[in-house]
C-alpha cells in the first residue's frame, strides 16, 4: 500500500523531468513532432480526446503512468468495482457504477448482492416517469402534472439540474422541470410564484433527508400546496421522496409508495444515475435515460481494461496531477463551449473539489504535498470576454479542459462554424502565445512608428504554453454526456488514490452546518450574544438590531 507518493523514488525522477521540460515551448515540441496531434489524442465512441497540447512528451508520459501502476491504481480500482468499503472513514463501499450496470450483471456492495434491488428502483422512477409524462398521473384535482419542482441540494441537486439542462433538446415539451436548492426564500418563491398547485409535483431528494436546506424548501412547498388542496390525504398526488433515509422521509409525510431509495454505497456527488435522476427520467424519458446510463457502462468498461497508456480517465487524472504537483498550478479551468454544458463546470465543483479538497491522507496523517485543485469553469465563449485575459496573460497557469459538439439539433452554419472557429483559436493561442518578432510585425503592418511599437510591443506579448485538453464530440446525445460525466468520475478517482486520499467522504461539510443550527438558535431567540468572537457577535447582533420586525 503507497501512502505518500512524493516518497516514492520516482517522484524524484518526475521532479527532474519537470526540471528538464518546464522551459520547453509547446510550440518547439510541435514543430519537432508533426504526429504529435495522433500520438498525444484518443477517440472513444464518438469523443475525440485531444491530450496533445500539453506540456508532456512521450517520456514524460511514461513517467507519470509509472506512477499510476506504483501508487496501485489498478488495484484500488478493482477494489471499487467489487464493492469493496474503500469509503474507509465510513465504512462504505462506492459503487455509483453499478447503478449503470447492463441488466442481468451481478454488482456488490460490502458483500451484499445490489443488483437486483438497483434494478428494481430504477423500473420504479421509469414507471413513476411515465405516468407522468403520458398524464396518467394526476393531481388532488384529477389535472395532469405540468411542472415538476425538485428540491434538494448539493449531489441531490447539482446533477439532475446539469443533465436535465444539458440534454434540453431531449426535454418532454408539455412539462416543465424545476430546480430549488437556496435556502434563501426567494428561490423558492421566484419558482412558485408562475406555477399552480393543482398541477405541481414535488420531489424532494436528500439522502440524508436531514438537510436543512432542504427541509426547509420542503416545508414551504408543502403550505403551498395545502393552501390550496387542503386535505393532507391528498397530498400524496404532489409530493415525492428520494432518500436512502426513508423513515424520515415518511415521517415528513411522504407516502411510503411515494419514496424512492437510494443506498450509502452511493455518494451524493455521484447519485443522479440513481433515484435522484427521477426528475431526468421524467424530463428526458426512459429511453434517453438507458442511453446516459450506457455511456457511463461503456465508460466503466474502458476504464477497466484499456492499458493505463490508453486510458482516458486514467490520463485526464495524471495530466492534472503533472501540472496541480510539479507546476504547482492551483486550479483548473473547464469551459464547455455548448450552452446547455452550462451547469456542467458547477456540477464538476462538487464531484471534484468535494471528493478532492483534502488535507489528511488514507492514514489521517496532514499531506505534505498539493491535493484537489480549485475548479471553476464558464461556457467557454462568454468566458472569452470574462477571464480568458488571465488565462491568456496572467502570472497563473491555468490548465483548461475545452469541450464541444460537432453538431447540435439546429446547426445552423452561420452559429456553429463561429462557436468551432473560437474553441480552435483560443486553444492555439493559448498554446502558441506570441512573441516578439510576430508583435513587431503585426504592429508595422498596422503602420506604427518603431517608436509606438517600442512602447506597445511589452503588452501585446502572449506567452503561450498555457496547456489544454479538448474534448471534441459529435453531438451532445445522452449517451456522449453519461460518457463524459464517468470520465471525469473516474479521473476524480484516480486522482485521489495516487494522491492517498479518500475521496467519497465529506467531513469537511459538517462545521459550518453544526454552527449554522446553534446561531440559527440564537437569532429565534432574538436576545444579543456574546457566545462567539466579536466579530461573529458584532454581525449577529448587528443583524439583530437592524432586521425587519416580521423577519
Ligand atoms: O455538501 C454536503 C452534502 O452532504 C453533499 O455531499 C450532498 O450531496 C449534499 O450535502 C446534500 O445532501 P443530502 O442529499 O443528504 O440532502
Amino acid at each position: 500500500m503507497i501512502s505518500n507518493p512524493t516518497n516514492l523514488p520516482l517522484w524524484s525522477i518526475l521532479q527532474d523531468e519537470y526540471e528538464r521540460i518546464k522551459d520547453v515551448h509547446m510550440r518547439d515540441m510541435f514543430e519537432q513532432d508533426p504526429e504529435r496531434f495522433e500520438k498525444f489524442s484518443i477517440k472513444f465512441n464518438d469523443i475525440l480526446f485531444d491530450f496533445s497540447k500539453n506540456r508532456i512528451e512521450s517520456e514524460t508520459l511514461k513517467l507519470l503512468i509509472n506512477l499510476a501502476e506504483q501508487c496501485n491504481v489498478g488495484e484500488w480500482r478493482d477494489h471499487m468495482f467489487a464493492g469493496d468499503p474503500i469509503n474507509h472513514t465510513e465504512g462504505r463501499a462506492v459503487q455509483h457504477a453499478a447503478l449503470r450496470q447492463r441488466p442481468g450483471k451481478r454488482a456488490f456492495a460490502n458483500g451484499e448482492e445490489i443488483s437486483q434491488e438497483i434494478e428494481e428502483e430504477l423500473q420504479r422512477v421509469k414507471a413513476l416517469a411515465e405516468s407522468i409524462r403520458t398524464r396518467q398521473w394526476r393531481g388532488a384535482t384529477n389535472q395532469p402534472i405540468t411542472d415538476v419542482v425538485n428540491i434538494g441540494i448539493g449531489g441531490s441537486h447539482l446533477g439532475p439540474l446539469m443533465v436535465t439542462e444539458a440534454l434540453r433538446p431531449y426535454a418532454i415539451h408539455d412539462l416543465k422541470v424545476h430546480y430549488v436548492n437556496n435556502i434563501d426564500e426567494n428561490h423558492i418563491n421566484n419558482t412558485l410564484e408562475a406555477l399552480n398547485p393543482e398541477t405541481t409535483l414535488f420531489i424532494i431528494a436528500s439522502k440524508s433527508f436531514t438537510t436543512q436546506d432542504t427541509l426547509v424548501n420542503a416545508h414551504t412547498a408543502r403550505e403551498w400546496l395545502l393552501n390550496r388542496i387542503e386535505n393532507e390525504s391528498d397530498l400524496h398526488h404532489h409530493l415525492v421522496a428520494v432518500s436512502a433515509n426513508m423513515e424520515a422521509a415518511q415521517a415528513f409525510g411522504v407516502a411510503p409508495e411515494n419514496v424512492f431509495k437510494m443506498w450509502d454505497w452511493v455518494g451524493g456527488r455521484y447519485s443522479l444515475w440513481s433515484a435522484i435522476g427521477l426528475s431526468i427520467v421524467i424530463s428526458i424519458g426512459a429511453e434517453n435515460f438507458d442511453a446516459l446510463l450506457d455511456g457511463a457502462y461503456e465508460v466503466d468498461q474502458h476504464f477497466r481494461t484499456a492499458p493505463l497508456a490508453e486510458n482516458i480517465p486514467v490520463l485526464m487524472a495524471l495530466i492534472g496531477i503533472w501540472y496541480n504537483n510539479f507546476f504547482n498550478s492551483e486550479s483548473i479551468v473547464i469551459l464547455p463551449y455548448d450552452q446547455n454544458m452550462h451547469r456542467f463546470p458547477a456540477y464538476l465543483q462538487q464531484a471534484d473539489m468535494e471528493s478532492n479538497g483534502k488535507c489528511r491522507d488514507r492514514q489521517g496523517n496532514h499531506v505534505d504535498y498539493q491535493t484537489g485543485p480549485i475548479l471553476f469553469g464558464e461556457i467557454g465563449i462568454a468566458s472569452q470576454h470574462a477571464f480568458y485575459q488571465l488565462l491568456h496573460q496572467g502570472t497563473k497557469l491555468v490548465p483548461a479542459d475545452m469541450l464541444v459538439p460537432i453538431s447540435n439539433q439546429r446547426c445552423i452554419a452561420r452559429h456553429h462554424r463561429a462557436l468551432m472557429s473560437n474553441i480552435f483559436a483560443q486553444a492555439e493561442a493559448l498554446m502558441l502565445g506570441k512573441n516578439e518578432d510576430e508583435v513587431t510585425a503585426e504592429l508595422k503592418a498596422e503602420g506604427m512608428s518603431a517608436e509606438e511599437i517600442e512602447k506597445l510591443l511589452p503588452y501585446k506579448l502572449f506567452p503561450g504554453n498555457r496547456p489544454t485538453n479538448t474534448f471534441v464530440f459529435y453531438t451532445l446525445d445522452p449517451k456522449t454526456l453519461g460518457s463524459l460525466i464517468a470520465m471525469y468520475e473516474h479521473k476524480i478517482f484516480v486522482q485521489g488514490i495516487i494522491w492517498n486520499l479518500n475521496s467519497f467522504d465529506q467531513w469537511g461539510v459538517e462545521l459550518g452546518k453544526k454552527l449554522a443550527n446553534e446561531i440559527l438558535t440564537e437569532l429565534n431567540t432574538g436576545e444579543e450574544v456574546d457566545s462567539h468572537d466579536c466579530s461573529t457577535n458584532g454581525l449577529i447582533n448587528y443583524y439583530l438590531r437592524t432586521r425587519p420586525e416580521k423577519s
